[in-house]
């Protein structure tokens, strides 16, 4: 039975040693010449593994007629053309739920990070400020207004830990969630205007890119914060930089940005911003999790066993 899986990015080295020997596996990144190797290779290969740097663009799904899966590192699998998965009876599979406490915990630590200026008083610390005076002052976390963009399992798991710091929790989405505690608002800027902290948490679709527009940043105003654990694009940025070199937002955490690794440099020059790299999943324990989802996805499909994870579209 054919067993061939094409891993896309080096990202994934690591589960080469899991996959083998049961399956045969081909690695795109170490190609010389991968437009001849997907010519070579591609019609055997049944599925696929990428992670949200590489994706599986419809140039490289065109070489793989016969692929059935692509195996995603991640929850988000916007990098991965789904219209074009979708039209050709391919199914995603993700990484849900595994990342929810790592992506929910890194959202709060840029909260306090940005409230109490963590990183720009380990700075101060560091260049030997202190002798000369103490720190400005900054602003508490405890007991301000939280809104979540996107009530889904991570927006949940930071409600959860908002909640321990006794925060006003509310939430813009499609749809309301009556089970849900929290305060529903079907207006995004309704929901910025009255919010000291806005942290993103939708997935990056054609509907939500910009959605984070100056309209809302405006609404959230000047004491008021941004966070991103979501994805760059949701945000324009370009407009999410002029609101904070002109004073007229809070300031910003940010660990996903519009054009990566490539970060604003106007960002670097401002205390009131927190920059992460895309880090929100990276502990070992939750990366560890996420390959074996993505080991055991691809040993089900090649066993004829039902797949673990697959997205619903
Ligand atoms: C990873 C993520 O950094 O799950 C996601 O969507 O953005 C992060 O967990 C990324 O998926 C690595 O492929």
């Amino acid at each position: 039975m054919n067993n061939n899986v094409l891993i896309i990015g080096s990202f994934l080295a690591g589960i080469i040693g899991r996959l083998e020997p049961e399956l045969e596996v081909h690695t795109l990144w170490t190609a010389a010449d991968p437009e001849a190797f997907l010519r070579e290779v591609g019609g055997c290969i049944r599925a696929v593994a990428t992670d949200a740097f590489s994706g599986a663009s419809a140039d490289i799904l065109r070489h793989l007629p016969n692929v059935e899966v692509i195996a995603n590192f991640g929850v988000g699998y916007d990098t991965i053309d789904a219209d074009y998965a979708t039209a050709h009876d391919i199914t995603i599979t993700n990484t849900p739920d595994v990342l929810n406490d790592d992506v929910a915990d890194l959202a709060i630590a840029l909260m306090l990070a940005v409230m109490r200026r963590v990183a720009a008083a380990d700075r101060f610390v560091r260049a030997g400020g202190w002798p000369d005076g103490p720190f400005p002052l900054t602003t508490r976390l405890s007991g301000k207004r939280l809104g979540i963009v996107g009530l889904g399992r991570i927006g949940k798991a930071v409600a959860r830990r908002a909640t321990g710091f006794e925060m006003d929790i509310a939430y813009h989405g499609r749809h309301e969630q009556p089970d849900q505690p929290y305060r529903y608002y079907g207006r995004l800027t309704e929901l910025a205007r009255d919010a000291d902290i806005l942290v993103i948490l939708v997935p990056e679709t054609p509907a939500t890119r910009a959605l984070i527009d100056g309209d809302v940043l405006a609404a959230l105003g000047e004491h008021g914060v941004l966070i991103n654990v979501a994805r760059g694009p949701v945000v324009d940025e370009t407009a999410l930089v002029a609101a904070l070199m002109r004073g007229r937002l809070g300031g910003a955490g940010l660990d996903v940005f519009a054009n990566e690794p490539h970060v604003p440099a106007e960002f670097f020059t401002l205390d009131s911003v927190v920059l992460t790299p895309h880090v929100g999943s990276a502990t070992r324990e939750t990366r560890a999790a996420m390959a074996d989802l993505v080991v055991r996805n691809l040993q089900a499909f090649f066993r004829g066993e039902p797949l673990l994870t697959p997205v619903r579209r």
